[in-house]
């Protein structure tokens, strides 16, 4: 079977983070979240970390040079040698463009980028109500997907957190980021044919489904231009 070289892409809240943990158990792929190994680079006081913070913490995006090395790296390495997703990144047409040439470098593609699409309306509610496990980054939200035990994690045990840039004021700026920074990827990707676009405004089992039937015909489009 071919590889399977994903990106999600959509706004901040939009369930990236929800839907690329089922797709990473689904499809035993690797999975690369820019914003988790951002976060767990504030966490370890690295320098990528103690560079990325300022930014991170206003709701602005971390220079395209500072991203692009850590995700080339990872598509580089033998875990990803049947494919990847990637979630967060790309986030800026150069950062996009750097994607392309390290594939190409590698002799591969992307099959695949998945637009999850909500309004800035549902983004804020979303995030609002988010909860974060503070070890491994697992979602949650208090109203749609709440945690068995309240501030605890499902999945590991770890306390649940709010994010500090899950502050209303430090949403609107990252939303503002996503419309003149991120957005344009939209055209990037449709006119290479890559872009699918899925309804993130469904439950997020519904989403899930909508995206496993995309994948499939994905996988069937790959698969026959072998
Ligand atoms: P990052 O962590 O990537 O943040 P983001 O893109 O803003 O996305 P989020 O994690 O906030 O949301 P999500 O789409 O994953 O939604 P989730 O599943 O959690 O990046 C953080 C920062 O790092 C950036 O601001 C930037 O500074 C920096 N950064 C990262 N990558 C970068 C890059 N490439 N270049 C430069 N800088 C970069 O869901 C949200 C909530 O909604 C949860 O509570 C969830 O339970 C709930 N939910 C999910 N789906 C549904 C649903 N269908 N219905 C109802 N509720 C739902």
């Amino acid at each position: 079977m071919s590889e399977l070289n994903l990106v999600l892409l959509g706004p901040p809240g939009s369930g990236k983070g929800t839907q690329g943990e089922r797709l990473r158990d689904d499809l035993r792929l690797p999975y690369y979240a820019t914003g988790d190994i951002l976060r767990a680079a504030v966490r370890d006081e690295t320098e990528l970390g103690r560079t990325a913070k300022e930014y991170m913490d206003r709701g602005d995006l971390v220079p395209d040079e500072v991203i692009v090395g850590v995700i080339a790296e990872r598509i580089d390495s033998e875990e990803a040698a049947d494919g990847f997703i990637l979630d967060g990144f790309p986030r800026t047409v150069p950062q996009a463009e750097a994607l392309g040439a390290k594939l190409g470098e590698l002799g591969r593609a992307l099959t695949g980028v998945l637009l999850i699409d909500v309004s800035d309306e549902e983004v804020m509610r979303r995030l609002g109500g988010r909860r974060t496990c503070e070890r491994n980054g697992h979602v949650f939200h208090v109203e749609f997907n709440p945690p068995e035990r309240e501030g605890v994690c499902d999945i590991d045990g770890s306390p649940l957190i709010v994010r500090d840039d899950d502050k209303p004021e430090v949403i609107r700026k990252r939303l503002e980021t996503y419309h003149s920074k991120t957005e344009p990827l939209v055209d990037h990707y449709n006119v290479q044919s890559l872009l699918r676009r899925i309804d993130g405004a469904a439950p997020p089992a519904e989403v899930a489904d909508a995206l496993s039937r995309t994948l499939a015909t994905l996988r069937m489009e790959a698969d026959e231009a072998v």
